[in-house]
């Protein structure tokens, strides 16, 4: 791995030899982007791939000349990525070459955001380039870390301003990037609440289009996240690219194709709502973009993305240890519960193998419904008459580990929290607050909020025993103010909100490094690299029924590895969909996630708790498969009539693999079909073992990996209903909603 400067041609070029960014100084002194994507040879000048020479867009206005640091108003009329308000109240920089630095390893980003690192300095290196502008004395230092071990190239922007007059950052990007042509599919996650990440597909044309997010949060409609593939891209072959944005706030993600059909991508905070004034002497720093690209397709990006955020986003000791299956009482119980219904809970979930037992709402204040108590975080006695320490004692006793839900950012107008402060939750003052779900955000751009709610959730935590954590966050920001700033100021406050947040996770993960935290906003409406840094799983989406579920798992794969993806079993009829599917299909789907149940297990037949104590021990036995193999995906349920998908965890010698099939519905006369699987070694033989359900296997064949991958494996029609399968509960409407799981082994 290297980053090469050559003096002479004023070139740089960053490439580990899977991927290559090259960049120039042009004659006016501006950076050029001449190359990024596939990887080329080291020590050739790669000059002509930009303008032969560049004194500025005199006489040659609107030109696609690819730049590292593109700003308005100087010829260059595509989005840009820096937008400063001059002391003049002028919009117009014109950023020159001063410096670079490169440096081994990678440096943390400013303050609290959530960035990727490095355990040795030779997991990456790291350019820092200086522009300045002369006028204003506004210095930008654009920063390209290149990993070692990923094509994937972190990138961030630093704003100073070295003048001696104040200006105002009016937009900042994390990054933008340049490609010569607009040949490419962009694909991006959108969704709602309980369908969320959706992936979305559409050819570039000219003019701008993406997504973004102006809730506060990074949202459930559009995820932080762009990808670009060509027309003939799949799985495992063709060029993509996949950019991801360690932020958990507003956000934006775009392409901008010009009239000469060049593509500018561009990722960071959204400069709606956004102003950042800097006085002299002060610096702004963006949060981190990551752009991984594939010349191995879909699933190369992916790869790509899994590794670096899962490895080298997430940390603690959680990030490698294994995820405990967890039982969580929401479904089961909503908010009427108490002590003795909670252990025989947990005691029921015990027997089963469940080795964590999560309570979720309603143990604090007066919380008997969503209308009160948020704010209140002192435990319920009536409700758990030995406190939370008696909960988690006698879980412990059963030999689990015990997690508690908590929404630490909101309050609602009916708790004592709000009563003694009212001015706490965001809103303008003379103007109606929105309310959203009965409940208000808290300012959390207030330090004196941050400092409240630390003390009152450290108290909880300290005071039991508690393993793990959820925390929520049940709705987006309105009315977004602060009085804790001056007018000129207020286009501060979402980018120190989710500061705040971010605040209040470091506070908590340091006091107690070892809990579990899994994030979660309504579902997945915070799913993003930003959290990862802080909670290394997050509950991936309300919705918890095994078919939604597919198409949610699927698009969140793009970027994000299994072990960040929180995947339940829940009780039929299915709360969000009132859908019935057999158990064991329920549970093949959750597998592929940080697995855990959500249903109430003393309301089980015999025939389900059977299924579940092997449901249990199957994962078990391939948790580090599920956890921390390379996840393969085979078949998408966003193509075709959406009736099948499949997919495959293998480890990284291939030497293992799990493959499930699911068949939404049955047809009659199914064609005959073979699923090719990926990921295996083409020269070894493997021992495959079928399964349907997990109480046994139907059988095993010995198979060459060769052909596994080039032929396929037979995905045989579900065998006839058997006489009385409907009855017990787990066979339930046996011929739809199936799932094929196969065990590989290497001989
Ligand atoms: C949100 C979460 C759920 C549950 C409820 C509790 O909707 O996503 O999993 O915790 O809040 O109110």
């Amino acid at each position: 791995m290297t980053i090469d400067w050559n003096d002479t041609a004023r070139e740089w070029h960053l490439t580990n030899g899977r991927t290559s960014w090259v960049l120039r100084v042009l004659e006016n002194g501006w950076v050029a982007l001449l190359h990024a994507g596939a990887p080329l040879a080291m020590g050739p000048s790669y000059r002509h791939l930009g303008p032969a020479t560049f004194e500025g867009y005199d006489n040659r206005v609107n030109e696609p000349i690819g730049l590292a640091a593109p700003v308005p108003g100087v010829g260059d009329f595509r989005v840009p990525a820096i937008v400063v308000e001059n002391p003049d109240g002028s919009t117009v920089l014109d950023l020159r070459y001063r410096a670079h630095r490169i440096l081994a390893g990678k440096p943390p980003l400013a303050g609290l955001l959530p960035c990727t690192y490095v355990e040795d300095p030779a997991e990456a290196d790291t350019l820092e380039i200086d522009v300045a502008d002369a006028p204003t004395g506004v210095v930008v230092t654009l920063s390209f870390s290149i990993f070692r071990d990923w094509p994937v190239m972190a990138r961030s922007m630093r704003i100073a301003n070295d003048g001696p007059a104040g200006v105002v950052v009016r937009a900042a990007m994390s990054a933008t990037l340049d490609l010569p042509d607009a040949a490419w599919t962009l694909q991006t996650l959108s969704g709602t609440w309980a369908r969320e990440r959706d992936v979305v597909e559409r050819p570039l044309v000219p003019g701008r289009q993406g997504v973004g997010s102006l809730r506060g949060g990074s949202g459930a409609e559009h995820n932080p996240f762009l990808g670009l593939r060509r027309a003939s891209t799949t799985e495992d072959a063709g060029e993509a690219w996949g950019i991801v944005l360690a932020w958990s706030g507003n956000f934006i993600a775009e392409a901008d194709v010009d009239a000469h059909r060049t593509t500018r991508l561009r990722i960071g905070i959204h400069p709606d709502a956004f102003a950042w004034p800097l006085e002299p002497g002060a610096a702004f720093t963006t949060p981190e973009a990551l752009l991984a690209w594939s010349g191995d397709g879909l699933g190369g990006m992916s790869d790509a993305l899994h590794g670096v955020l899962r490895e080298r986003m997430a940390r603690g000791p959680w990030r490698d240890a294994d995820r405990p299956v967890l039982l969580n009482n929401w479904e089961g119980t909503y908010f009427d519960f108490d002590h003795d219904r909670l252990v025989e809970m947990a005691t029921a979930a015990k027997a089963m193998g469940i080795e964590m037992f999560v309570l979720d709402d309603g143990w604090f204040g007066a919380r008997s419904d969503d209308h009160r108590a948020l704010g209140d975080w002192n435990v319920n006695r009536v409700k758990l008459r030995e406190g939370l320490e008696g909960v988690a004692r006698e879980v412990h006793a059963l030999g689990m580990q015990f997690g508690l839900w908590i929404e630490p950012e909101m309050v609602n107008a009916d708790s004592d929290l709000f009563r003694a402060h009212p001015d706490w939750a965001i809103g303008i003052p003379g103007r109606k607050r929105t309310e959203s779900r009965q409940q208000l955000v808290l300012d959390f751009a207030r330090p004196e909020v941050v400092d409240h709610v630390a003390d009152a959730i450290i108290a909880v935590l300290a005071a039991a025993p508690i393993d793990y954590v959820k925390w929520d966050w049940n709705r987006f920001i309105t009315e977004p103010f602060t009085p804790s700033l001056p007018p000129e100021r207020q286009g501060e406050f979402f980018f120190r909100y989710t500061l705040g947040m971010y605040e209040l996770y470091r506070r908590l993960t340091t006091r107690f490094p070892d809990i579990l935290f899994e994030s979660c906003a309504g579902g997945g409406a915070r799913f993003d690299a930003g959290m990862l840094a802080w909670a290394p799983q997050a509950w991936t989406s309300d919705d918890t029924d095994a078919v939604e579920r597919l198409r949610i798992q699927w698009g969140s794969s793009l970027p994000y590895p299994l072990s960040s993806a929180g995947a339940h079993v829940s009780a039929i009829p299915n709360h969000q969909t009132g859908r019935l599917t057999p158990i064991d299909f329920r549970a093949a789907v959750a597998m592929f996630g940080a697995f855990g149940y959500e249903l109430d297990p003393t309301a089980m037949t015999d025939a389900e708790r059977e299924a579940v104590r092997h449901q249990v021990a199957f994962y078990v036995e391939r948790r580090d498969l599920f956890q921390r193999g390379r996840f393969l995906r085979l078949r998408s349920p966003f193509e075709g009539d959406g009736n099948e998908t499949a997919w495959m965890v293998a480890s990284a010698d291939g030497s293992r693999a799990v493959v499930a099939h699911y068949r939404v519905l049955q047809h009659p006369m199914p064609v005959r079909d073979r699923l090719r699987l990926r990921g295996l070694d083409p020269s070894a033989r493997y021992l495959v073992t079928a399964w349907s359900s997990f109480d046994a296997p139907l059988g095993t064949v010995e198979r060459g990996g060769d052909e596994l991958m080039r032929v396929g494996i037979g995905i045989e029609p579900q065998e006839p209903v058997p006489a009385g399968a409907w009855a017990d509960g787990v066979r339930i409407v046996r011929a739809d909603f199936t799932a094929r799981m196969f065990d590989l082994r290497r001989v």
